[in-house]
């Protein structure tokens, strides 16, 4: 099976530490207590993308997301070293997409200013939600007012800028996400991200959920709050584009939708994954997730890589399939057919179609409807079976 590079080429950088841990996120973040050599670290960072540019030579570089943990506790000088790195190895394409996540508490105007110079022109603020008691009880370290003003320093220092809420927290009350998502709205401007609370095994909150000490929204409650969410964001002009993600039109993360788009991604820092198109074969690329560990690996090797498979064509296809039935827009089924060596089962389309949860457009993409949605994962498997 031969795959066309695609033209569109990303770029992750996981910087993987955190002032403290949030008792929902399995993200691979850290606290240091004792610090880290944020120097030694960077170095590395450029080690692997020297190591990746070798693999895949001569791309250019549409977009960079800067992802954590919590990349804005980095130095602007760190940002400026890795983009520069970045630059030496691939062409950098002119209108670049640079995302910097940020959380509010590591938010100071100057620092701002810095990632500005530096090269980043997007940030993602993990602002989570609007409510002090519902911060307290997510762990977070700001307050609603601060996260507030870190909108606001994003707005003054980005030409784009994005914020996270989470939502069907504990007790949650439809009348109250209501008021606190028009707030939001109004204080975003092209992007938001907005991602139903999930218990994530071996979290705290995994533990107090089973301990039956932590209650989240029943199936249906959490339905009506995701409808709810889908009605407000689209009559204030940022429908959802993907799952969880609402924009303008046009103002989408370019960087996501690389991920969602099936195109390539190179990842670099500790746990970072890749998907990258080598010699007409699709790798998967998974680095070592311990900060230490990795750092020692790619000090001793030049790369922290623990995964970097083959993929088959039928593994590339249901990729294909979960990742591109995320999106607003579906999937082109020919690329499927292409990816997978055969086209998807017409009978089970048609019975998804019958129901309501599929639907195909006038140009002959495949999309998952609005009732599809908050089955996602049941249409996709059915699809992928
Ligand atoms: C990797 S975090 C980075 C943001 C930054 N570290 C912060 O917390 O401000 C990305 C986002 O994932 C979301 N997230 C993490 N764990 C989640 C969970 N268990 N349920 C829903 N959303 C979650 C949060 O909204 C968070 O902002
Ligand atoms: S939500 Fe953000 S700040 Fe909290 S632990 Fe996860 S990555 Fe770190």
């Amino acid at each position: 099976m031969s795959l066309t590079t695609s033209s569109a080429f990303a770029v992750y950088v996981h910087w993987p530490f955190c002032l403290s841990k949030c008792p929902y996120c399995d993200f691979n973040s850290h606290v240091r207590h004792g610090g880290y050599d944020e120097a030694r670290f960077v170095r590395a960072v450029e080690r692997e993308l020297a190591a990746t540019a070798a693999r895949v030579p001569g791309r250019t570089v549409s977009t960079i997301f800067f992802g954590g943990g919590t990349p804005s506790l980095m130095q602007p000088s760190s940002v400026a070293a890795i983009l520069d790195a970045i630059g030496k190895h691939w062409r950098v394409a002119g209108g670049v997409e640079v995302t910097l996540e940020a959380n509010p508490t590591s938010v100071e105007a100057t620092r701002f200013r810095g990632f500005r110079a530096a090269g980043v022109n997007r940030v993602s603020l993990g602002v989570q939600a609007l409510d002090d008691a519902a911060l307290k009880e997510l762990g977070r370290l700001h307050t609603a007012q601060e996260a507030l003003d870190a909108v606001a320093v994003a707005r003054a220092s980005f030409e784009r800028y994005s914020f996270d809420l989470i939502y069907a927290r504990p007790r949650q009350t439809l009348a109250a996400w209501q008021a606190e998502l028009k707030r939001a709205i109004a204080e975003a401007a092209e992007h938001l991200s907005l991602y139903q609370l999930t218990i994530e095994q071996g979290t705290p909150f995994y533990s107090l959920h089973k301990a039956g000490k932590l209650v989240v929204p029943d199936e249906d409650r959490a339905r009506d709050l995701y409808d709810l969410t889908q009605d407000i964001c689209a009559a204030a002009g940022l429908p959802a584009y993907e799952i969880s993600n609402h924009a303008r039109p046009h103002a989408e993360c370019r960087h996501n939708l690389v991920y969602w788009r099936g195109h390539d991604y190179a990842g670099v820092g500790p746990g970072a994954h890749g998907r990258l198109n080598i010699d007409g074969r699709r790798y998967a690329t998974e680095t070592e997730k311990r900060p230490e560990s990795w750092l020692m690996r790619v000090e001793a090797k030049g790369h922290g890589l623990i995964v970097d498979d083959k993929l088959t064509a039928g593994e590339v296809a249901d990729e294909f399939l979960l990742m591109g039935l995320r999106l607003a827009e579906g999937i082109d089924p020919e690329r499927y057919r292409a990816l997978a060596g055969r086209a998807l089962d017409a009978r089970r389309v048609a019975i998804l179609r019958a129901e309501g949860a599929v639907e195909t457009t006038a140009d002959g993409r495949l999309r998952v409807t609005p009732t599809g949605f908050p089955v996602l994962d049941a249409v996709v498997a059915d699809l992928a079976a």
